[in-house]
């Protein structure tokens, strides 16, 4: 994660639908972006699972956006394996087809509009399609000879494949020595980026960490949260960190609560058989969920070194103290004004029992945060698409104001909206207009669009460039992962063998009323997903 203050909004490309290419035809010494950043290092990164959806959606958008930005050396190469036999160019026709419709597509992350010809067909060249099976040695050995042929030695290997492959595809790298740095004295780093889900559970991840690391180190492993990729969240340090204002009051003397919201408005969009066996708890809450809260809640790190920045992050995730069943609310949506129940989709058991809502009470036992609660929600087909933080500040210490209690007085609330606005909002009170002294509630907001040129930037850029460097900031430690299954372990694996029971919610709904009761049993309420500004008068 650069920590570069960020260039002025006139250096940057005006109108996204005339993207200036800057791709770097030659070596590393490639003259900075205008971000001020410099190129990657050569390397070859070999995607396996070249015809997913990850590879087409993220993967690729990402890719190109770094050569429009000149992030990217001359001389690296991209080799996709997938199962299947096919030309590369097929492929490539395929990538750039959909890479069009994207950038077309006003409901997509990667709107970029019309694609800069120079950039993409710098990206095609250094494409090559390997077709091959995971679980045979024969690709392996394939690869292998494949790479020793390209300069430089250095490596990414990225598994952007069902999660059943990360075993099988770490073991056979292993084996055939390709996670060896400095092969061939050629002195290239050799990295494996692997995305969610990690485990299961506690054990699973155990599991998958000791296979993992009996094959490369763990400097060599890089563990992918992609909420971590988004601006906004990266931002949440900057906001706390690079003013004066926040820190001295974020601490439990001066916080209420927080909440924690990541609401979607999609079903489980075809991707049944997989939700089916996770279910929204563990898809979001150990993961991103908890990502967020560890940035919001971490002490200030001494620098912005990966391992600073994660050690603080660690103590966090160590501190959560472990969830039970009666701190958790699962929903499940029925039928309603946004369309068909969740038994109803395709590839869901009719008498289903995955949990599509999860929300959650949790507690950070450490000196700053004792005490407060931070209310995690998370689910589908939900009343709007609303993934945002809101900290909200204790109320002021005895009424001052003849015609107005405390408690009829607005909360301060500073709300960091991380999807699919981009900004901070904060509610607070002023004096109303008019001979009488009294108060009333405003709202104060930046919006990043205001400020900056936003970009169509699918949140895997930052990622990418970072593993390239060999920055792990934003990359999940071994240690992190295990601390936040174990902070669930016991919602996932009840002691007693009571399950937590799902509620029923209609889709469009702002939720089960159970997870209201959540909260009104410390006399809080939920943030309403669907109205939130403060009204004007
Ligand atoms: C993924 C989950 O990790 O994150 C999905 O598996 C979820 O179920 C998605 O929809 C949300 O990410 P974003 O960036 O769209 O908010």
């Amino acid at each position: 994660m650069s920590t570069t203050p960020n260039s002025p909004a006139s250096d940057r490309p005006a109108n996204p639908d005339e993207p200036s290419c800057k791709v770097n035809a030659g070596s590393h010494d490639a003259p900075a972006s205008p971000a001020g950043k410099r190129p990657a290092p050569p390397c070859t990164l070999v995607i396996f699972g070249a015809g997913g959806d990850l590879t087409k959606r993220l993967l690729m958008p990402a890719l190109y956006n770094l050569a429009v930005d000149g992030l990217l050396d001359g001389g690296m190469k991209i080799i996709g394996v997938n199962h299947g036999e096919r030309e590369t160019k097929e492929w490539v026709d395929d990538l750039h087809k959909s890479l069009e419709q994207f950038a077309a597509d006003k409901a997509s992350t990667f709107h970029a509009g019309k694609l800069d010809d120079k950039a993409w067909d710098w990206v095609a060249q250094r494409l090559d399609y390997m077709a091959g099976e995971f679980e045979t040695d024969d690709v392996f050995t394939r690869l292998k000879q494949r790479l020793e042929q390209t300069p430089g030695g250095n490596v990414i290997f990225y598994l952007a494949v069902s999660s059943r492959f990360f075993k099988p595809i770490v073991e056979r790298l292993g084996k055939a020595g390709l996670l060896k740095e400095g092969e061939g004295g050629k002195g290239g780093f050799r990295r494996i980026v692997i995305e969610k889900p990690f485990g299961t559970d506690l054990a699973s991840a155990r599991d998958l960490n000791a296979h993992i690391l009996s094959y490369a180190d763990e400097s060599q492993v890089y563990r992918i949260d992609h909420f971590l990729g988004k601006d906004t969240v990266q931002s949440i340090l900057a906001v706390r960190f690079a003013n004066a204002l926040f820190e001295p009051i974020w601490r439990r003397e001066y916080i209420d609560s927080v909440q924690i919201t990541a609401a979607e408005t999609i079903g489980v969009e075809g991707r049944g058989k997989f939700y089916e066996q996770t279910g929204a708890f563990r898809d979001m809450l150990p993961n991103h969920l908890f990502q967020l809260l560890g940035m919001v809640a971490m002490e200030p790190p001494n620098s912005f070194d990966a391992e600073a920045v994660r050690d603080k992050k660690a103590d966090i995730m160590n501190a959560i103290q472990p969830l039970t069943p009666d701190d958790v609310v699962f929903g499940q949506y029925e039928k309603g004004p946004a369309g068909i129940g969740y038994r109803e989709e395709p590839d869901v058991a009719p008498d289903s029992t995955t949990e599509t809502y999860a929300a959650a009470r949790v507690f950070v036992e450490n000196w700053r945060w004792a005490g407060v609660p931070f209310y995690l929600r998370t689910g589908k087909r939900l009343a709007a698409r609303r993934t945002e933080i809101s900290v909200q500040l204790k109320p002021v210490p005895f009424r001052l104001f003849r015609d107005t209690p405390v408690d009829a007085l607005t909360p301060n609330v500073l709300t960091l909206r991380i999807d699919p606005a981009h900004g901070t909002s904060f509610d607070f009170n002023v004096k109303t207009p008019g001979p009488v002294m009294q108060v009333g509630a405003v709202q104060s907001s930046f919006d990043y669009a205001d400020f900056f040129a936003e970009r169509a930037n699918v949140g895997y850029e930052t990622l990418l460039y970072d593993c390239m460097l060999g920055d792990e900031t934003l990359f999940q430690r071994a240690d992190s992962i295990e601390t936040s299954w174990a902070a669930v372990d016991d919602v996932l694996h009840p002691k007693n063998g009571g399950a937590v029971p799902v509620r029923g919610y209609p889709a469009g709904s702002e939720g089960p009323a159970e997870a209201d009761a959540l909260l009104a049993r410390d006399g809080h309420a939920w943030r309403p997903l669907k109205q939130q500004a403060i009204e004007k008068k």
